[in-house]
């Protein structure tokens, strides 16, 4: 029987921590808002955009929307980002995505300034993370190794295997990891042998994009199985990428889904932004 990995607890915690933090900076006269910037009306943006905006409000720092039309052209939404890098208040910008087909992810991205980018996304954030340098981290990973500490999971010395390549989770998950000096390795859709690969994975980390995909035959008994995916089954229901029931009997501890990593994005993502404003 694993240990079930609360993401709900672990990630209330951390913004109780944080909203002492914001009160504590406001009494020293450091505040700041979080910009948050959504083009069209994709309903799954809409769910996130509101959580983000709760968080802020939870947290005590100030949020302000920005909701653009679907038909909102790329230099607009570059002018805004250019008006809000110059905003002394703004201390976050949050562009959700995906962008409509029109719009370059990347180059809205790069617009953002690294001293604003909360989401860790901006190429410099990126490029400091892999030296070492300070800058905010990406999110999701950042949640993750905090889902395993706090859980009590050592990972130095161990054999982490990373299932995914995204800019957004899997080579900046590889990164920290590496960074927690564990052995890592990289596998994705391409790789050989994936089960036989996962089977000696001391921790799991599952961001391969596709529902209930990996089953006992990846998993080696007593492994930490971490699931990042999210995903709406035939009955509406949310499940992850991993078959929940098969793999909880042989893991020593793994994350459910809904409740596992998923809050934790949202409460590192306020960490970033509580950083952006000591930093002022
Ligand atoms: N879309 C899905 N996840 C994210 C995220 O973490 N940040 C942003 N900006 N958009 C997303």
């Amino acid at each position: 029987m694993a240990k079930i990995i609360d993401g709900k607890k672990i990630s209330q915690e951390i913004k109780d921590e944080l909203k002492e933090k914001a009160a504590s900076l406001q009494a020293q006269g450091k505040t700041g808002a979080l910009a948050v910037i959504q083009v069209g009306e994709d309903p799954a943006s809409s769910v996130y955009v509101r959580n983000k905006k709760n968080a802020c409000a939870y947290i005590g720092i100030d949020s302000l929307a920005y909701e653009l039309p679907e038909e909102t052209t790329e230099e607009e939404l570059l002018r805004l980002v250019a008006e809000l890098n110059e905003k002394e208040q703004v201390k976050g910008i949050l562009v959700q995505l995906p962008l409509p087909a029109h719009i370059c992810e990347d180059k809205v991205i790069q617009a953002i300034s690294p001293k604003k980018d909360v989401d860790g996304f901006h190429p410099q954030s990126v490029g400091a993370m892999t030296i070492g340098e300070p800058g905010f981290l990406s999110c999701t990973p950042a949640g993750i190794i905090q889902l395993l500490k706090r859980s009590q999971v050592e990972i130095e010395g161990k054999h982490c295997v990373v299932i995914g390549r995204s800019n957004i989770v899997g080579k900046p998950m590889a990164l920290l990891m590496l960074r927690e000096n564990a052995t890592v390795t990289i596998a994705h859709s391409r790789t050989r042998n994936l089960a036989e690969l996962c089977k000696q994975a001391d921790i799991l980390i599952v961001a391969i994009g596709k529902p209930r995909f990996i089953g006992a035959e990846y998993v080696k008994e007593g492994a930490v199985v971490i699931d990042v995916g999210i995903h709406r089954n035939e009955n509406n229901k949310l499940c992850g990428d991993v078959r929940f029931e098969e793999v909880e009997p042989i893991a020593s501890a793994i994350t459910p889904v809904p409740g596992g990593v998923g809050p934790m994005t949202i409460a590192m993502l306020m960490s970033n932004c509580v950083q952006s404003i000591e930093e002022g």
